[in-house]
C-alpha cells in the first residue's frame, strides 16, 4: 500500500510516498482502506521533533491520527463492525495510529459509524477538531446554556466547531480572529467576532464564564483577565500548558490543559450533527495523499480557515 513516511524528524521535505505491506490484525481491530485523512497542526509539530514525538517509538513513522473510510476486514473478536462500513475515528491518539496511508489497523471500539449523507472527506475533517472542541467545552469547560464563551483562534480548525458547538449548546460566542475571518465566523454563529491583532482583549470584555484557548503563550495568558472568578479557562496547546496552569495559580483562575481523547459516542453525535446540518465542517483544502508536504506547509502557517484533509484514492 502507499502511505506518506518519515525516516528523520524534518521539515515537510521529510515526507516520502512510500511502499509499505497492509498492516496485519491484532485482536480488537479492523482493517479500514483510508479515503480521507485530517491533518493537525500535531501532524507537523511530530514530523519536526515536537508534538507527539516522545509518545511515537522509534522512526520511521507514519503521522496521522484521524480517519475516515471503509471496514475492509474485521479480526474474529470484533463483533461491532463488519466489513463494508463506513467509519470514521480518531485513533490511538498521541500514540502512533499511521493514518496517512491506504490501509489503517484501527482499534474497532475507537471508531464510529458514519451515518449516511456525510462524506469522507468531511468526517475525516471533522474528527480530532471536532472531539477537542466538544471534549474542551463540554467535558472540561463544563459549557452550560446562558453562558458566555470566549474563543480564541476560532477561525481555525478546532476554533470553528467550537463556535457551532457552543451556539447548539445555547451559550453566546465571542470569537477572535484576523478582520478577513469575522464574516465566515458570524455566518457560523458568533455573537461577536474581535480582531486580535489591534484589540486588547481586557479591554473590550468584562468577564467570560469560559475561555477555549486555541492559541495559548502569552495570548492564553492575557486572555485571563477576561476570566470571570468562577470561570474556566481551557488550554490547547500544550506546549506551553504548563505556562498557562502557573499563570491562572497566581491569578487564583482555574485553567486546565487537555489532550483530545478518542470517544466514538461522542464522534458518533458530532457526525449526525454533521450530516443533519447543524454543524459544518469547513474545508480549507483538500490535497491528495501524495501531496501531505503542501498541506503541512498551509498547516503550520498558523492561519488554515476550518480544516485541512488529505484524500486516499
Ligand atoms: N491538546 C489537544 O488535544 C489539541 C487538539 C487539537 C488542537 N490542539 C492545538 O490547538 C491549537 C489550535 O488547533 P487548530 O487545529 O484549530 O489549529 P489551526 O487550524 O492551525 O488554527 C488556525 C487558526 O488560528 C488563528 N490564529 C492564529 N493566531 C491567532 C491569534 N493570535 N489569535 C486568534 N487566532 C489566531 C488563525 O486565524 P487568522 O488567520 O484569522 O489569524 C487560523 O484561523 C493548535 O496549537 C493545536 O496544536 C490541541
Amino acid at each position: 500500500m502507499k502511505a506518506i513516511q518519515i525516516q528523520a524528524f524534518g521539515g515537510p521535505e521529510q515526507l516520502m510516498l512510500t511502499d509499505l505491506p497492509v498492516p496485519q490484525l491484532n485482536a480488537g481491530e479492523v482493517l479500514v482502506r483510508t479515503e480521507a485523512c485530517g491533518v493537525n497542526p500535531i501532524d507537523w509539530k511530530t514530523c519536526s521533533g515536537g508534538g507527539a514525538a516522545p509518545f511515537i517509538g522509534e522512526l520511521p513513522f507514519v503521522p496521522g491520527w484521524e480517519l475516515a473510510g471503509t471496514v475492509s476486514q474485521v479480526a474474529d473478536d470484533v463483533t461491532d463492525l463488519k466489513e463494508g462500513d463506513r467509519v470514521l475515528g480518531v485513533i490511538r491518539f498521541p500514540e502512533r495510529a499511521g493514518c496517512f496511508a491506504e490501509y489503517v489497523a484501527a482499534p474497532a471500539d475507537q471508531l464510529a459509524i458514519c451515518p449516511d449523507g456525510l462524506d469522507s472527506t468531511t468526517a475525516a475533517g471533522l474528527s480530532i477538531a471536532g472531539l477537542t472542541a466538544w471534549q474542551a467545552l463540554f467535558d472540561k469547560g463544563e459549557l452550560q446554556p446562558g453562558q458566555t464563551v470566549l474563543i480564541l483562534a476560532a477561525a481555525g480548525g478546532v476554533g470553528h466547531l467550537a463556535v457551532q458547538l457552543a451556539k447548539w449548546r445555547g451559550a453566546t460566542v465571542i470569537a477572535t480572529a484576523s478582520a478577513g475571518n469575522h464574516e465566515f465566523l458570524r455566518q457560523l454563529g458568533a455573537d461577536r467576532c474581535i480582531d486580535y491583532r489591534d484589540t486588547d482583549l481586557s479591554r473590550e470584555i468584562s468577564t467570560v464564564e469560559l475561555i477555549i484557548d486555541g492559541v495559548g503563550g502569552d495570548t492564553g495568558v492575557a486572555a485571563l483577565d477576561c476570566l470571570a472568578d468562577q470561570g474556566i479557562l481551557v488550554t490547547l496547546p500544550s506546549v506551553t500548558k504548563d505556562q498557562l496552569i502557573a499563570a491562572g495559580e497566581a491569578c487564583g483562575k482555574r485553567v486546565l490543559p487537555i489532550r483530545v481523547e478518542p470517544n466514538p459516542d461522542q464522534l458518533g453525535q458530532l457526525a449526525q450533527l454533521c450530516a443533519a446540518g447543524s454543524v459544518k465542517m469547513q474545508l480549507a483544502d483538500s490535497l491528495p495523499l501524495e501531496n501531505a508536504g503542501k498541506a503541512f506547509e498551509q498547516i503550520a502557517s498558523g492561519h488554515t480557515r476550518g480544516k485541512l484533509v488529505l484524500t486516499v484514492a
